[in-house]
């Protein structure tokens, strides 16, 4: 603490101190005026700057200044370039000096646990390297601008529909490797100005109140030494979380926790000394964000949307090309038959908190005009309609013929994918499954374009001449997707998580959404580390992506000199197309005593060889970093043995090798009770008998709720008369804004109003009274979610006089 801020902690009453540790509402904090402390202001990220522009209801999410939508994280984490995460950093912390924003709240480095998961379009990877890498740059970028970050969501949020009152029971070594690895890259070696924590518990803690991992953790471990914040909603009680180390509570203005900070502190429950500290570090980011000096120039929108499609383009992944590709679009190119309705309505980002009402948009069809391409559209189905829509499909393939090729516009669309809840399955939408089949019955040649943040099961894979994966390509990816199919650029991307043939195959489906507890039985196999581990067939493997060139790799050479790796090659491009290869270096080493998954990526690099031409490749890491977390010490142990290095262009397509013997470590010997070792050898089918072992406890199973209570999600009270009633009326009322939203006429605004109401009319089943409570700044009052709490568990006098602000919510029991 420095004396200024000493000094002026020293000045705030208790009441003040109170009010600076939780927001003046979503988007600011309290300002206290006669100190001279402004309010800063907080604006979702991570993929545009979400302005808030008119806070009046819907949750204050409905109306967004107009700003950049770039590509989303997945998207951006196929390029496989953590400087393009830069440089929309640094555009985004442009765009936020502009807007007066101080802290864009982003990135999330959460792993993608499971392809189910509605918001992995805004998480990067299923790998921990991957994640911390675009993670870093993304932070190093803003903070490059004056503006803050917040790396969310701390930690192990794996799954939306239970994240308001789920507990992640994650093993220790899983959370070391795994979950908290990318938080801690990008915390040690960015040093963004804040966390935010998770809404779920982790092994039974609240993350906002999680002393471990925000203090022991976070702090004395990796040396963080900005600001906490919750996410939206996330406090439950405000007392420990101040206590653990959760300095700002967001959004704030529950005067519930103001009053129980000041009555803690009165009665010693708190120590004074830690809501100073908390109050402290507020102080320090106000200081941290407001001193940044003379505002820049003001950015140019066309130029960040051009970074946008540029970006967009080296992402996209070309996962299969029978040779169809690219397209040719001169006078005597064979008819082209456009299908679907993502073609002009294109899906370019996912929906939720991060959604953008973008500056502009230009969809593939924009793009094919722009080019003057010659094509018939059928729009075939609607993406907004979750079934058939007959007229349209049969116009769409009675134009299709053996003679035809079909470029199909298909994907996710905002009805299976979002933020607030996960899918069910990878299939595609029915309608879009039904109307391919009815394409290929035609003879006809079949080029899927894909849009969807996460991967889908597809139908017919192996009858389809091409797929084409834009992910969620931001708001010019039409530019992209054209540019891509025409040739005019080269498809450079690589898939960033795997892609599995059925979600059975997949490694959290034992106990994925089942329930409260999110038992993360595959531990340390998430990911690819499951599939090789398991000998699972993929549709796609991580790190797979196509070319219009082709490669040759030579001349692997590894080599160790004061704790650092060194690995070098050559990458020939021996087609005559310019292209970019992604070199993906693995190591593995699996044969001594403690289980490890096949093999872990450890560095890569994107290369660039002009057509005929060749490029170095040069790769280094921390022999540390091939250490594993030893459960039993509490720390990194690297093994002594032989490991392989290996220079793979995808998980499962190794190109060259090379041994490593290392002999700095320890001996190899196993932390674990011989049952998890025997069960751990391989990833583990079904829920393993010793997963308590692996976790270190037993975990009584805990049942959601089936009344209302404080911690019972909407969707389960429904069980009980007063659930369904409270649950109805919450329900009438995002409806009535959905329908508000599908009314307006035809426009951007519309799309994204849309978007955002079908949003909270998915999630508000999710959330609970206590989460309801805290995030939405008063609309639903604390005071009501107690006392409907307390009626519903028998006691309606008291419930009542709380409820209706007769009696202190805290003297509830
Ligand atoms: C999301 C956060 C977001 C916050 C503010 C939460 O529901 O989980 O990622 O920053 O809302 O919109």
């Amino acid at each position: 603490m420095t004396d200024a801020i000493a000094e002026t902690v020293a000045a705030l009453t208790l009441e003040e101190k109170a009010l600076l540790v939780e927001g003046r509402d979503s988007w600011y904090t309290h300002p206290i005026d006669r100190l001279g402390i402004p309010s800063i202001t907080l604006t979702d990220g991570p993929h545009g700057v979400r302005l808030v522009s008119d806070t009046g209801g819907g949750f204050d999410i409905l109306n967004n200044a107009r700003s950049t939508a770039f590509p989303t994280s997945a998207t951006v984490a196929c390029s496989w370039d953590p400087e393009h995460s830069r440089r929309i950093g640094r555009a985004l912390g442009h765009e936020s000096r502009d807007a007066g924003v101080h802290v864009l709240l982003g990135p999330g480095v959460n792993l993608v646990r499971s392809p189910l998961c509605g918001r992995n379009f805004e998480y990067f990877s299923e790998d921990p390297l991957v994640s911390g890498a675009f993670g870093q740059a993304f932070v190093e970028g803003v903070e490059s601008q004056g503006v803050g970050t917040s790396l969310k969501h701390y930690a192990a949020n794996s799954n939306e529909e239970f994240r308001f009152v789920g507990d992640s029971l994650v093993d220790e070594r899983a959370m070391r490797e795994l979950y908290l690895r990318a938080f801690e890259r990008v915390v040690r070696r960015a040093r963004p100005a804040t966390v935010m924590c998770a809404y779920n518990r982790v092994n039974g803690v609240f993350a906002s109140e999680h002393r471990e991992l925000l203090t022991g953790i976070l702090r004395d471990e990796w040396g963080f030494d900005g600001l906490v914040m919750t996410d939206w909603g996330a406090a439950a009680d405000r007392v420990a979380g101040v206590a653990a180390g959760c300095d700002l509570d967001m959004p704030g203005g529950i005067d519930h926790n103001r009053e129980a900070i000041v009555a803690a502190v009165g009665s010693g429950a708190l120590a004074e000394a830690d809501l100073d500290l908390a109050v402290a570090r507020v102080l320090a980011l106000v200081a941290r964000t407001t001193a940044v000096g003379e505002a820049p120039a003001p950015h140019d929108p066309e130029a960040h949307a051009r970074l946008a499609a540029e970006i967009a383009t080296d992402s996209a992944v070309l996962l299969r090309n029978t040779g169809v590709l690219p397209l040719s679009a001169g006078p005597d190119a064979p008819p082209l038959l456009v299908v679907g309705d993502l073609f002009d309505r294109m899906r370019f980002q996912g929906a939720g908190s991060s959604l953008i009402t973008p500056t502009s948009v230009v969809s593939p069809k924009d793009a094919f005009d722009a080019r003057g391409i010659d094509y018939r559209f059928e729009r075939g189905y609607r993406s907004m309609d979750a079934h058939a829509d007959g007229a349209l499909s049969s116009a769409a393939i009675a134009a299709a013929g053996p003679e035809t090729t079909v470029l199909f516009f298909g994907g996710l669309t905002d009805l299976e994918e979002s933020e607030g809840f996960d899918r069910r399955t990878l299939h595609l939408g029915e309608p879009q499954v039904a109307l391919l089949r009815g394409l290929l019955d035609t003879g006809a040649r079949v080029v899927v374009v894909l849009f969807a943040g996460a991967p889908v099961e597809l139908p017919f894979h192996d009858e389809l001449a091409a797929v084409l994966d834009m992910v969620l390509p931001g708001q010019h990816g039409g530019e992209a997707t054209a540019a891509l199919l025409f040739g005019e650029a080269e498809p450079a991307g690589r898939l960033a998580t795997s892609w599995p043939l059925a979600i059975e195959d997949s490694s959290a489906w034992a106990d994925y959404d089942r329930g409260i507890q999110a038992r993360y039985l595959e531990s340390i196999y998430v990911g690819y580390r499951w599939y090789d581990a398991a000998g699972t067939a993929l549709r796609y493997p991580f790190g797979h992506g196509l070319s219009y060139t082709s490669f040759v790799w030579r001349d692997l050479a590894v080599s160790v000199a004061d704790g650092r790796v060194r690995v070098t090659a050559t990458v020939h491009n021996t087609g005559d197309r310019a292209g970019a290869e992604v070199v993906q270096c693995y190591v593995a080493n699996n044969a001594g005593a403690v289980f490890k998954p096949e093999q872990e990526l450890r560095a890569f690099a994107k290369v660039r060889v002009p057509a005929g031409g060749s490029a170095p490749v040069e790769l280094d890491f921390d022999l540390a970093d091939l250490a594993y977390w030893d459960v039993a010490d509490h720390a990194w142990r690297l093994e002594n043995g032989e490991y392989e290095v290996r220079l793979s262009a995808s998980a499962q397509d190794v190109r060259l090798r090379a041994p490593l013997s290392v002999t700095t470590g320890v001996p190899s010997r196993s932390p674990y009770p011989e049952a998890v070792d025997r069960e751990y050898a391989r990833p583990p089918a079904g829920v393993p008998a010793s997963f308590p072992l692996l976790l270190g406890r037993a975990v009584p199973e805990e049942r959601a709720p089936r009344r209302l209570a404080m911690e019972s999600r909407f969707v389960d009270a429904r069980r009980s008369v007063l659930g369904r009633i409270v649950g109805g009326a919450l329900d009438r009322r995002m409806r009535t804004d959905y329908r508000a939203a599908l009314a307006m006429p035809d426009s951007i605004e519309r799309d994204a109003r849309v978007k955002n109401a079908h949003f909270l009319v998915r999630m508000m089943p999710f959330t609970s009274p206590r989460s309801l409570a805290m995030s939405s700044a008063g609309e639903f009052p604390y005071r009501v979610a107690l006392g409907l709490d307390r009626i519903a568990a028998g006691h309606p006098i008291r419930g009542l006089r709380i409820l209706l602000g007769r009696a202190s919510t805290l003297d509830a029991d």
